[in-house]
């Protein structure tokens, strides 16, 4: 990991109306100029197609930012010295040849060395043809350096995403190129890595002579929220568990890497997934939510929300049991599960280690005996707990589950946005954070089956925990999920 100091640049945003942009890269950006002296001065060209120009984009962003909480005067002093707007056409080639020259003229202006990020705050349908235009107007070609850092969802499938790896490729080299996951953004996701290779305690555990299972749950109580034209374009595999579960699973399963930098890391990762057989829908649960109850409030069915069509056969919920075939993991089963309107929000790796030989208490009559448990909480609550057997005093021996707890919140505070630890390291050239191409495609190769062909798919009540037949997929012992 590098933590050299930011170079001063001009990062152009695509997409710079929308509300990925509105919501999170601008403010994220604002946050770390503020907080970063070597970003002073450091130009924004917003992009998008409205027909706005710089004074109109600049009030728009600074009432973005006053609604999330920074002071009007400071946010319009930063929008005035810093923001600039330049309204595009999707593959125009003359407006990106516009564009090329307003950015030479920006830099001249400001001083800056011509170093370029280009963030692509899109939906997926425009990142095709504006690589393509960018790359043809031949803006990556700055004094500087160049650096593009694309959103998911990076493809619909595998062959999409080849394509989409193979036309970047034209124009950037790999080690400028950032496929932004947000979910390693996190303090909690990052700290997977400190805590395994950090700490000498559990690393001899990790494998499969000690752990029984692990499981892996990104749950949300939310719906789709108004964005019903995206999911159904996307469903829960795209959406969630071929980016945000898999990375979580390869840093939990992966080995020591030879070193903390990006390559390193995508190599380990690589190695895990290349390790697993494809989902198929016999290891697999699909489930669509229909209207249910959460909290006394009537829920409506994901057939029933605005913009989603009647009968439509998108998954807003996906459950899988799957193996890694390697030295470590051999046996251990993986259970990944994510789903919308689910009873809370609730982020979470369970490391579920084998039962102690029971030998020894054979002879007394054992109440309560359960399994230790790691459990990291990736949100809320954000931090550990380890569970392990005291004896209950008094008479007999019962067995009492007692929790040993870290919470992040407890020891240091709020956490960082994970744009806003995403973004500068985008602006330092540090790739730990981000995946590779080869990753990516690896993570699609895992979940095409369940993708792009009939599939069969089970209701489940909103503000449930996900299909009947997902709830009892773990069935070791009579125990199910962690959380249920
Ligand atoms: C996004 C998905 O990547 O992650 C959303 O597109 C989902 O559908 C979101 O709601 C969840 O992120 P977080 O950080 O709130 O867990």
């Amino acid at each position: 990991m590098n933590l050299r100091a930011p170079e001063r640049h001009t990062l152009v945003c695509f997409g710079a109306t929308g509300d990925l942009a509105q919501r999170k890269v601008l403010p994220s950006i604002y946050r770390l100029h503020k907080a970063t002296p070597a970003l002073h001065r450091t130009a924004v060209v917003g992009v998008a197609r409205s027909a706005l120009d710089d004074k109109a984009y600049r009030e728009k962003v600074a009432a973005v930012l006053v609604k999330s909480g920074v002071p009007g005067e400071g946010a319009r002093a930063w929008c005035e010295q810093n923001l600039f707007y330049c309204p595009i056409g999707e593959g125009a080639h003359d407006a990106f040849a516009a564009l090329g020259a307003r950015l030479e003229a920006i830099e001249r202006d400001m001083g800056l060395p011509g170093n370029r990020v280009f963030y692509l705050a899109l939906p997926l349908q425009a990142f095709e043809p504006t690589i393509r235009c960018l790359g043809e107007a031949g803006l990556h070609r700055a004094r500087g350096w160049s650096r593009l850092v694309v959103e998911k969802p990076f493809g619909r499938d595998l062959a999409s995403a080849q394509a989409l790896n193979a036309l970047v490729h034209r124009y950037f080299d790999e080690s400028c190129v950032f496929r932004l996951d947000h979910y390693l953004g996190k303090e909690t996701v990052q700290n997977l890595i400190a805590f395994r290779f950090g700490n000498s305690l559990f690393e001899p555990l990790w494998n499969r002579d000690r752990v029984e299972r692990v499981e892996i749950t990104v749950a949300e109580d939310l719906g789709v929220e108004g964005r019903a034209a995206f999911y159904e374009e996307a469903g829960a595999v795209r959406d969630v568990l071929q980016n945000h579960v898999l990375q979580l699973l390869c840093l939990t399963a992966m080995e020591p890497p030879a070193a903390l930098d990006g390559d390193s890391i995508a190599n380990e990762k690589l190695k895990v997934l290349r390790s697993m057989s494809v989902f198929d829908e016999s290891s697999a649960v699909l489930g669509q939510y229909a209207a249910g109850e959460l909290e006394g409030k009537s829920l409506l069915g994901y057939r029933e929300e605005p913009g989603v069509p009647e009968g439509s056969e998108v998954e807003t919920f996906v459950a899988v049991c799957t193996r890694i075939n390697n030295w470590r993991w051999h046996g251990v089963p993986f259970y990944l599960r994510t789903g919308k309107r689910m009873p809370r929000k609730l982020s979470r790796i369970t490391v579920v280690f084998r039962s102690p030989p029971a030998a020894v208490f054979q002879p007394l009559v054992v109440c309560g005996m359960a399994c230790n448990r790691l459990e990291i909480a990736l949100q809320p609550n954000e931090g550990f707990n380890l569970t392990f057997q005291v004896k209950q005093p008094g008479e007999g021996m019962r067995l009492h589950t007692q929790e040993m707890r870290f919470r992040y919140a407890e020891a240091f505070g709020p956490l960082a946005e994970a744009y806003q630890t995403l973004l500068l390291d985008v602006m330092r050239g540090e790739r730990t954070l981000f995946v590779r191409h080869d990753e990516m495609e690896e993570a699609w190769r895992l979940c095409e089956p369940l993708i792009n062909r009939p599939r069969t798919l089970l209701q489940y009540p909103a503000g449930s925990w996900g299909p009947a037949r997902a709830c009892t997929m773990i069935d070791h012992d009579g125990q199910g999920w962690t959380h249920q």
